[in-house]
Order: structure tokens, then C-alpha cells, then sequence
């Protein structure tokens, strides 16, 4: 039987679906800026594997694989919003509405009812900018590096909250939020701030501008249900908290999926099984 493969080939990374030996589903992933390394794994494991694309660099991708076999292509937010739900019809939960935020390079914002999806909105403000800001703030480039360093960083220096101005007075919102990401280094004229902290920050704008533009169109379409999917979560529990617990401040309910970044790779496999 010839193996099915999906691609999802994304800003950053190419991620890949595929039914191994054993019927299971199986994962695989590769920076988009090594196509080559790609090819290499399809040519030396599945060399006559059936292929489907999507992701904004499929084209690319395809030129790059030049096999003679035809290797279509999905839109990337169907492929990506059939992946979502096939991971959450295996689970428990299967909300009949839900907003899905995929936090990529850049982060896209949709609305999923029934079987219908639409997308919402968006922001540039995504994994990319984890890597970049994260890049000229500490000159660390390495992923795992940043979301290491900044698991034991402190953000009291580096934002000002709701409480830091509202010191005297009676608070008219929760004094925990934060009134200004960043702001506290101008504020309290902080130049003490490690490595850490300023990661602990950058992962602070991230969590905090993605949960309240999903909270805000969650609001605005009466759903309770929020999916956050993309690779930006991966072994990012920092992330993860901070969106969690801002989801669930705001009344909504925060859903992490188990394969954070593989939902638009699994949609492009799961195009042969319709
Ligand atoms: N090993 C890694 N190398 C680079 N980035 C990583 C790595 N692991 C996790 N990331 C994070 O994942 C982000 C990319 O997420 P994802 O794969 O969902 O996006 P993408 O599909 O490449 O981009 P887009 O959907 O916007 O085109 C990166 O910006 C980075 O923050
Ligand atoms: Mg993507």
C-alpha cells in the first residue's frame, strides 16, 4: 500500500502527517527554510508515498519535491480547521461552536460552527515574533532556548498591572492584569532586567494580545470554546499559561490541542479519506 503524506509547509516550519507501519498516525517536522531536508526524508522513507500540500509555502514546496506525481493542494485554513476537528471528535470535547486561534508566524483567528469555518481576523503578533523580538532582546535565536530562559523569568519589572497604578484607589478591574506590557521598564526606569525576564515579557505580549482578540471575537459570536493551536505551544507551557489563565479570567474556555502545530498537516492527510 503506499503511504499518504501531508504537508503542512508554513512561514517557519514544514510539518508532515502520515500513517506509519502500524496505522497510527505519525508526525514529523522541518524548518521551512530546509526543503531540502524534506525531500531527503520522502526520498529515503516513503519514496512513492501519495502527497497532499497546504501552508502558504506549498508552492514552493512542490517545485522544490519535483516528483512526477501529481501532489494537490488544500486551502490552508480548510486543511487546518478538518485537522482541528478531527483531533477534537477523537477527544471527549466537541463543542459545537468555537473560535480557533493558530499561533504561526503570525497569528490567524476563526470562527468554526458545524462544519462551517470562517476566519475572523488576525494578527501579526505570533510565534515569529517570539523568535524575533526574542532574537534582539537577548540574541538567543534557538526556540527551545527562548522558552527555557524564559520559564524562570519575572515580568514585575518588565510590565506595569492594573494594581501598580491604581495603588491608592479603589480598582475598578482585576489589579492583577496587566495595563502596559513592557511599560514597566520606562516606567520604573528598570535596567536590572536578565535575559529571562525580558523573555518572560515577550511571551507576556504574545499570550496576553492573542487570548484578548479570541476573547473579544469570542464575545462578539457568543462562544465559549477557544482553540489555540500552533507550534508557537509546543513545549511552551509559559505560553500556555498565560493564555489559560486570561481565557479563563475572561469567563471563556481555553483548549489546547495534544499536537499543537500538526492540525493543518493532518488536515491535508485526512483529504484522501473523504
Ligand atoms: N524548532 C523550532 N524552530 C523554529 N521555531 C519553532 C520551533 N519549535 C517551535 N517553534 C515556534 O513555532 C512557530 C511557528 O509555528 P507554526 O509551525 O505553527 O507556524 P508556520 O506554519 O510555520 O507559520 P504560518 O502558519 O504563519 O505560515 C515559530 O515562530 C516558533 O515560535
Ligand atoms: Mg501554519
Amino acid at each position: 500500500m503506499t503511504t499518504r503524506i501531508g504537508i503542512d509547509a508554513g512561514g517557519t516550519l514544514t510539518k508532515i502527517a502520515y500513517w506509519d507501519e502500524f496505522n497510527e498516525m505519525d508526525f514529523k517536522r522541518f524548518r521551512s527554510s530546509d526543503f531540502h531536508k524534506v525531500k531527503d526524508w520522502i526520498d529515503s522513507n516513503h519514496p512513492n508515498a501519495s502527497i497532499c500540500v497546504t501552508g502558504g509555502r506549498a508552492e514552493q514546496l512542490k517545485k522544490y519535491l519535483n516528483t512526477n506525481k501529481e501532489i494537490p493542494y488544500i486551502v490552508e485554513f480548510d486543511a487546518t480547521m478538518n485537522g482541528v476537528m478531527y483531533q477534537m471528535q477523537r477527544g471527549s470535547n466537541q463543542p459545537k461552536a468555537a473560535i480557533i486561534a493558530n499561533i504561526g508566524t503570525g497569528t490567524s483567528i476563526h470562527i468554526m460552527q458545524e462544519s462551517s469555518h470562517k476566519r475572523l481576523g488576525g494578527t501579526g503578533i505570533g510565534g515569529g515574533t517570539l523568535l524575533g523580538l526574542g532574537m534582539a532582546l537577548t540574541g538567543i535565536s534557538d526556540f527551545d532556548e527562548i522558552i527555557n530562559q524564559s520559564r524562570n523569568g519575572k515580568r514585575t519589572a518588565i510590565d506595569v498591572l492594573v494594581s501598580d497604578i491604581y495603588k491608592d484607589n479603589k480598582l475598578p478591574i482585576k489589579g492583577t492584569l496587566t495595563a502596559s506590557n513592557f511599560g514597566g521598564i520606562s516606567l520604573n526606569n528598570s535596567n536590572n532586567t536578565s535575559p529571562s525576564d525580558l523573555l518572560a515579557g515577550v511571551q507576556g505580549i504574545i499570550g496576553e494580545v492573542v487570548a484578548s482578540l479570541c476573547i473579544q471575537v469570542a464575545d462578539a459570536h457568543h462562544v465559549e470554546d477557544i482553540i489555540y493551536i500552533g507550534t508557537t505551544l509546543e513545549d511552551n507551557e509559559l505560553l500556555q499559561q498565560i493564555i489559560e489563565s486570561y481565557t479563563v479570567l475572561k469567563l471563556k474556555k481555553p483548549i489546547f490541542l495534544d499536537h499543537h502545530g500538526y492540525s493543518g498537516a493532518i488536515g491535508a492527510l485526512l483529504e484522501y479519506t473523504k
